[in-house]
C-alpha cells in the first residue's frame, strides 16, 4: 500500500513502513506524524504483522527532523500542540506490541533521532549521521529526546548532543549506545531484513511480554520491575508457544511459534 507519505509493504510477517518525503529529506510535518500514528495503530492490530521495519525513502535520510517550514510560523500554544502530536505518535511507536526496527539509511536528526529511540532495535547504515540539532534553531528537541537520549546513553551524551547540535557518525553513535549496529550501507537493507526475519520467527507473545517488561518494568523502581517480570513469566505458561518451544527443544528440533 501506498499513499503519499508513507510506502508501506507486507511480506513473511514484516511490516515495512517508509516515509516518502525524499525531497524534503522525510522531514516530520503533522499529516506525516498523522500517517506515522495510523500507520502504527494498523500494525498494532494486523496479525499478518509480527515486526515492524522503519526507514526513510531516498539515499540520504532516515528523516532530518520535524518540518522547520512548518514550526517556523506557530505560536506558543501550536507549538505545544505539534509537540504533543508527535510525542503521542512516537509512544504508540514505543509501547506497540511488536518489535520495531529503525533502519537509519542516512540522517537521522532531531525529530528522526526522536522518532529513531522510539524504536526497539536501531540499525545504521555507516554513512549515517544522528544528533539533536535543534539548539541551532533556537529550539531544544520536543518529540521527547532529552528524555529518551539520556535513559539511552546517560546525561555525558545527551548534554555533548543536545548543547552542541552537532551530530555523531554511526561509529560513534554505536560507541554511545544510542545504535544497536552499524552495516555498510550497501547491506542495510539486507541485514535489517536478516534481523526482521529473525524476530518475525520468534514467539509474539513472549515478544511483547518481553516488550512490555522493559516499556512498563523498567519504569517503576526494582521491586515492582522484578514483581513485574515474574508475573510476565507466569503469564507465559498459559501460551502454546511456551510449550511448543519448550517441547521442540527437548525433542531437538525447530519450533513453530503460533502466536497462541
Ligand atoms: N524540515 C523541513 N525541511 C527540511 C528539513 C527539515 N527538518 N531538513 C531538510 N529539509 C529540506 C531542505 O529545506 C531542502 O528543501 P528545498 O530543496 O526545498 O530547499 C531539502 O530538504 C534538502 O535539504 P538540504 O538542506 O538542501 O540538504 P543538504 O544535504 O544540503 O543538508 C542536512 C542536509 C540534513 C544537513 C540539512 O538539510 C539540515 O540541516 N536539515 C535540518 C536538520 C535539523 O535541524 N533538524 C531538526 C529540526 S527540529
Amino acid at each position: 500500500m501506498t499513499n503519499n507519505l508513507l510506502q508501506i509493504d507486507t511480506a513473511d510477517g514484516v511490516r515495512t513502513i517508509r516515509i516518502n518525503r525524499p525531497d524534503k529529506l522525510n522531514a516530520l510535518n503533522a499529516a506525516t506524524i498523522d500517517a506515522l500514528d495510523a500507520a502504527f495503530a494498523g500494525a498494532a492490530t494486523d496479525d499478518a504483522v509480527r515486526v515492524v521495519v522503519l526507514t526513510g525513502a531516498g539515499p540520504k535520510a532516515f528523516v532530518a527532523g520535524a518540518d522547520i517550514a512548518e514550526m517556523n510560523a506557530l505560536t506558543p500554544v501550536q507549538g505545544r500542540d505539534f509537540s504533543l502530536r508527535g510525542t503521542r505518535m512516537m509512544r504508540r511507536v514505543e509501547k506497540l506490541n511488536k518489535p520495531v526496527i529503525a533502519m537509519i539509511n542516512g540522517f537521522a536528526l532531531g525529530g528522526g533521532l526522536e522518532l529513531a529511540m522510539c524504536c526497539h532495535l536501531r540499525v545504521a547504515a555507516d554513512t549515517a549521521k544522528v544528533g539533536q540539532p535543534e539548539i541551532n534553531l533556537g529550539l531544544i528537541p520536543g518529540f521527547g529526546g532529552s528524555q529518551r537520549l539520556l535513559r539511552l546513553c546517560g546525561r555525558a551524551a545527551t548534554l555533548e548532543l543536545c548543547l552542541t547540535g552537532a551530530p555523531v557518525n554511526a561509529e560513534r553513535a554505536l560507541q554511545l549506545g544510542i545504535v544497536n549496529r552499524v552495516v555498510p550501507a550497501a547491506e542495510l537493507e539486507a541485514e535489517t531484513m536478516k534481523l526482521a526475519a529473525q524476530l518475525a520467527n520468534a514467539a509474539p507473545l513472549a515478544l511483547r511480554g518481553m516488550l512490555d517488561c522493559v516499556n512498563i518494568g523498567g519504569e517503576c523502581g526494582i521491586e515492582e520491575g522484578l514483581e513485574y517480570e515474574s508475573a510476565q513469566f507466569g503469564l507465559m505458561f498459559a501460551t502454546e508457544d511456551m510449550r511448543e518451544g519448550t517441547s521442540a527443544f527437548l525433542e531437538k528440533r525447530k519450533p513453530a511459534f503460533a502466536g497462541k
